[in-house]
């Protein structure tokens, strides 16, 4: 865990209308998305933790792979405690409700503590996982050509700081947390599943 590695600060929190489109999903996690694979999480498996297919996603192109790749075995990149700034999505209202955000959290530790803290994202079209519970969903887009792995608690803290920070109170109402490279986004948002 390196969460203090983390961009959190309130100083990185800023207000957008619009960003481009493949990092704002706002209210759908991807268009014609379909569960490929489910589990529930947490101390009391009430979280639902969803690898879904994006049919529309197009695997981005291998631009950077060679220089990653070294000697031909398939490249995986940590990006475990890598920095993210914050964007809160406007107008306020309707936004989740963040002690449902906080089960997700909670359930993300748990899992993080008692079974493991890493996980691996796919691409294209496998490149998203979502977690859900009541009002409150979250999910992971990887955006690089190449599989990633991340860890859980660097989510739950990343949804610890975002469902009470982009509120009502905000203008906002969920928002995301953008890699400083863009190769990956996760955000939070009101579950409308
Ligand atoms: C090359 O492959 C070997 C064995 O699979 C691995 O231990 C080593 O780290 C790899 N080197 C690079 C530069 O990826
Ligand atoms: C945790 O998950 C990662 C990614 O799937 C895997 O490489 C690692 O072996 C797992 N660790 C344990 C202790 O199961
Ligand atoms: C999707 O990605 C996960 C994580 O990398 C991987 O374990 C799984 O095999 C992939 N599924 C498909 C259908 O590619």
């Amino acid at each position: 865990m390196k969460v203090t590695s983390i961009v959190l600060a309130a100083s990185s929190l800023f207000l957008v209308n619009a960003t481009p489109a493949i990092m704002k999903r706002d209210q759908e996690v991807c268009p014609g998305q379909s569960t490929v694979s489910e589990t529930y999480i947490g101390a009391n498996h009430n979280v639902k933790l969803t690898q879904v297919h994006c049919p529309e996603n197009p695997t981005p192109e291998r631009r950077a792979l060679s220089s990653r790749q070294g000697n031909g075995t398939a490249p995986v990149v940590d990006v475990c405690g890598a920095t993210c700034n914050t964007n809160c999505f406007t107008p306020s209202g309707g936004g989740p409700n963040p002690n449902d955000c906080s089960v997700i959290a909670d359930a993300m530790r748990y899992y993080s503590q008692n079974v493991n803290d890493t996980f691996l994202i796919g691409t294209g079209t496998n490149n998203t996982v979502v977690a859900q519970y009541s009002t409150c969903q979250t999910f992971y887009v990887n955006q690089d050509p190449v599989e990633q792995s991340y860890c859980l608690t660097d989510w739950a803290a990343i949804v610890d700081f975002i469902a009470p920070n982009c509120q009502a109170t905000q203008n906002a109402h969920g928002g995301n947390c953008v890699a400083a490279d863009q190769q990956w986004f996760i955000q939070v948002q009101t579950n409308t599943a």
